[in-house]
C-alpha cells in the first residue's frame, strides 16, 4: 500500500492518447490529491502543453528515469511501452496501474475491476492491472446477478466502439465516414476494412481455437476477477462504427433461476450501473445515451425462452471512461483510501 499522504505525485504515460486526455478529465472532475503531475508520451509530443486544473502542464519524452519521487504512475502508452517502463516506475518507488494487457494474466498482478473485487488491490507488488474495456463493462452488469446465482455460461457478443484501438481510429471514423459521404476513394490505415458504414470481426489475431484476441481476453479476465475458473465464456467480438462506447448482448445460464425482478433489483442497487429498460417505450441502452456517462447502463433484461436458467441483457458502457480511464482512477482512489 502507499504511505498516507495529504498529497500524490502522478505520472501519465501515455498522456496524448484518447485514455491518457481522459485520465486528466477524470483526475479533475474527482479532485483527485494531486501533488507533482507529470505528463509523458512519446518523443513525438515533447512540446507539446496539455491543461489540467487551469494550468498548461508541458509533455516530456517516456524515458526509463521519468519516475523519480512519483508515487502513482498511470500507463496507457500500448503493452510494449508497459513492458519496457513498468519495472522502472516500481523501481523508483511508484504504484504503477497499468491499462495495457501486459500484466492482466500474470499471476503476482491484481487485475481490478473496484466494485467486484477491491480486495485484490492490497495482494500488489507494484503493478495493477486495469481490465480490458469489454471485460469491465460486462462484469460491472454480471456481478449483481453472480452474488444471487453463480453464473455457469456466458455467451457475449459485443459491438465494440473504435476508441478502444486509440485515437487515430477516432480520427479514421469520422474522416472516412466524410470521404464516403462525399464519394471520394476511402483508404482504410488502423484498420485493415473501411469502418464507415460497416462492421467487421475484432481486429486483433485470431488464435488457434479460432478465438481472437479481444475475445481470450474477456474469457481469460473474467474468471480471473471472480476468482471462477469454471465459469464457461463463449465470446464473439465485433467492432462497429460508434466513437468511444461498447454495447454487449450478453446471455448467462445461472445455477439458480431468478426471476427477471429479482434481477433488475440487483442491478439498480449495483454502484456505478443505472437500469435503462422502457419495454413500452422501446427505450434501451445505447451507446450514444451513454457516451461520456461514469455508469454502465443495462437492460433488455428478460428470461431466456429456451432455458429455465437463462437471463438474457444488452448493455452499454463508455470504453473510455469505466471501460479505462475512470476504472484505473477508481483502483488509485481505493489505494490512497
Ligand atoms: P504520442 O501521442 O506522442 O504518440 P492512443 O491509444 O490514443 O493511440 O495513444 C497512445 C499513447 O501512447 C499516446 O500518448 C502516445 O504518445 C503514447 N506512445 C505511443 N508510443 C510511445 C512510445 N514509443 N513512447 C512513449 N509513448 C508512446
Amino acid at each position: 500500500m502507499l504511505l498516507k499522504k495529504s498529497k500524490y505525485n502522478v505520472a501519465i504515460a501515455g498522456a496524448t492518447g484518447a485514455v491518457g486526455v481522459e485520465f486528466l478529465k477524470v483526475l479533475e472532475k474527482r479532485n483527485f490529491p494531486i501533488g507533482e503531475l507529470r505528463l509523458l508520451a512519446s518523443s513525438r509530443s515533447v512540446g507539446k502543453k496539455m491543461n489540467f486544473r487551469g494550468k498548461n502542464y508541458p509533455v516530456s519524452e517516456l524515458k526509463e528515469n521519468s519516475f523519480e519521487s512519483i508515487d502513482i504512475a498511470l500507463f496507457s502508452a500500448g503493452g510494449d511501452q508497459s513492458k519496457k517502463f513498468a519495472s522502472h516506475a516500481v523501481a523508483a518507488g511508484a504504484v504503477v496501474i497499468d491499462n495495457s494487457s501486459a500484466y492482466r494474466m500474470d499471476p503476482k498482478v491484481p487485475l481490478v475491476v473496484p466494485e467486484v473485487n477491491p480486495e485484490d488491490i492490497a495482494k500488489h507488488q507494484g503493478i495493477i492491472a486495469n481490465p480490458n474495456c469489454t471485460t469491465i463493462i460486462a462484469l460491472m452488469a454480471i456481478y449483481p446477478i453472480y452474488k444471487l446465482s453463480r453464473i455457469k455460461r456466458m455467451v457475449i457478443a459485443t459491438y465494440q466502439a473504435v476508441s478502444g484501438a486509440g485515437a487515430k481510429a477516432i480520427a479514421e471514423l469520422k474522416n472516412q465516414t466524410q470521404d464516403d459521404l462525399e464519394g471520394k476513394k476511402i483508404n482504410p490505415s488502423v484498420f485493415k476494412h473501411a469502418i464507415a458504414f460497416n462492421l467487421f470481426s475484432h481486429d486483433s489475431a485470431i488464435g488457434a481455437e479460432g478465438y481472437s484476441q479481444e475475445e481470450m481476453k474477456v474469457v481469460n479476465e473474467t474468471k480471473k476477477i471472480l476468482h471462477d475458473d469454471h465459469m464457461l465464456i463463449s465470446p464473439t467480438a465485433v467492432r462497429v462504427p460508434v466513437v468511444r462506447a461498447h454495447s454487449e448482448a450478453i446471455h448467462l445460464e445461472l445455477e439458480k433461476e431468478l426471476s427477471v425482478e429479482e434481477v433488475t433489483e440487483a442491478l439498480k442497487a449495483m454502484p456505478g450501473v443505472k437500469v435503462v429498460d422502457d419495454r413500452k417505450a422501446n427505450i434501451f441502452p445505447m451507446p450514444r445515451a451513454v457516451t461520456s456517462q461514469d455508469d454502465i447502463f443495462v437492460g433488455r433484461i428478460r428470461k431466456d425462452l429456451g432455458l429455465k436458467n437463462g437471463i438474457n441483457l444488452f448493455v452499454c458502457g463508455d470504453q473510455i471512461l469505466k471501460g479505462a480511464a475512470l476504472n484505473a482512477i477508481q483502483i488509485a482512489e481505493k489505494l490512497i483510501a
